[in-house]
Parts: structure tokens; sequence; C-alpha cells
């Protein structure tokens, strides 16, 4: 994977923003676009993560985020610390936020439901709303599977939100499998599925 930064700061700013507007299940929208943009920034600098984006006149329209864990993750956001801690600051003043942060860690710790499921996954995709049904996130998820391959990884996984029906009949289409439910933020399930690459080998066109 990339070792180094290939995005500018307004595109992880515009990441963020998209984030924010179309993943609407799950607690990281609420942290804020300051954060949401750190963490993006970390995982596209991280060498065991990468961040693909796709433009239109510019602006990022859709994107895909995917890592091999997400401890390198964590370290380099933390490299970041001046920004992390401004980032925290609405944070640490809701105890209840600094408990799902928690839950997300361990979530991550604990291969989020299976001992045998591979550690690489696919962290998040979203297409901005006017965008969609045009095979943008096809692309996007192509390119994933193909870097993953060529990372030698047997597999990824994806953990959605119960109620994103799109997320879920794309990556049905896309040719995930389901492998389980993990509870992710007190009561709020997220579905784990698998894609695997030996037997599921896509190629981008
Ligand atoms: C899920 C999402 C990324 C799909 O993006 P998209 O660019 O519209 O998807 P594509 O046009 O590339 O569609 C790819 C395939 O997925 C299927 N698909 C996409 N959205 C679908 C929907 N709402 N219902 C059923 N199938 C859908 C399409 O049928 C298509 O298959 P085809 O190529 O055989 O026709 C988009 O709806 C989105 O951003 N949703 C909100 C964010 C989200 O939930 N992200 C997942 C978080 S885990």
């Amino acid at each position: 994977m990339d070792a180094a930064q290939v995005h500018d700061r307004a595109t992880y700013l515009q990441v963020a923003q998209l984030h924010a507007a179309a993943i609407h299940q799950g607690f990281l929208p609420m942290l804020g676009a300051e954060f949401l943009a750190l963490l993006y920034q970390s995982i596209d600098e991280c060498a065991e993560s990468v961040l693909f984006v796709e433009r239109e006149a510019g602006r990022v329209i859709g994107f895909v985020a995917g890592a091999k864990s997400m401890r390198s993750i964590y370290r380099q956001m933390i490299g970041h610390w001046y920004r992390l801690a401004r980032a925290l600051i609405p944070i640490v003043l809701k105890p209840r936020h600094i408990w799902r942060i928690v839950e997300i860690l361990l979530y991550n710790r604990a291969d989020g439901g299976g001992p045998n499921l591979p550690t690489y996954e696919l962290l998040s995709i979203a297409v901005d709303d006017g965008f969609r049904g045009r095979g943008v996130a096809r692309r996007l998820y192509m390119r994933l599977v193909d870097h993953f391959h060529a990372m030698d990884a047997s597999g990824f996984r994806i953990a959605v939100g119960s109620k994103l029906d799109a997320a879920h009949a794309f990556y049905r289409g896309m040719g995930a499998v389901e492998v389980g439910e993990v509870e992710m933020h007190q009561g709020k399930n997220s579905v784990i599925y698998v894609h695997w690459l030996q037997t599921n080998r896509l190629t981008a066109s």
C-alpha cells in the first residue's frame, strides 16, 4: 500500500463531509468533520491502509477506504497529536462518546464477529447521492479489490450497519457473503461480510 500521503487537506475535508452526509448509521459522523478529516488523512498516510477517491469537476463524489489493520492508523492519528487533541475536545466533554470509541476499538481487536476472518477490511465507502446508480461505487470497490489482491490478502471483511439497505444490496451484488453479526453500539447491530479473493477474483476494467 502507498507509504505516503497521496491526497491534500481539501480532499480529506470533502471525504469527511461526504462520510457525514452519506453514512447515517454509526458513530463516527458524531465526532465531527475535523476528526473525520484527520482519520481519512491518517488512512491515506499510513502504509497499511489506503484511500481511493473519485472526483467530478474537481470535487470528491465518492471514496473507499481499506486497511490491513486499524492499529497503524491509530498510531498515525496520534502522530498528529495537536490536531487530534483539538478534534477530541468536544468529544471528551461527553463521556458517552468516549465509551463508543472504546466499543469501536474493542470491535477491531475482537476480529469483528469471528476468529478466522481476514484482517483486511473495507472501512467505508460512500457516493454523493447526486451521483449514485452510475457505477462509481463499483469502480471504487474494484480498485480496492485489486489493491488487496496485490497485497496477497485472502479476502477482506466489511461491517455494515443493519439499516444501511443500499449498502447491503451493493455488497451482496459485489460478491461479499454474510458471515455474522456484531453488536457495535449499545444494541445497534452491524452485519459482517467477507469478500473472499481467492475464489472471487474480480478485475477492474
Ligand atoms: C452503497 C453505495 C456506495 C452504492 O453506490 P453507487 O455508486 O450508487 O453504486 P453503483 O452505481 O456502483 O452500483 C453497483 C451495484 O450495486 C447495486 N446497488 C447500488 N445501490 C443499490 C441500491 N440502493 N439498491 C439495490 N442495489 C444497489 C447496483 O445494482 C449495482 O449493480 P449493477 O452494476 O449490477 O447494476 C451508495 O448507495 C452510498 O453511498 N450509500 C450510502 C453510504 C453507505 O451506506 N455506505 C456503506 C457504509 S458500510
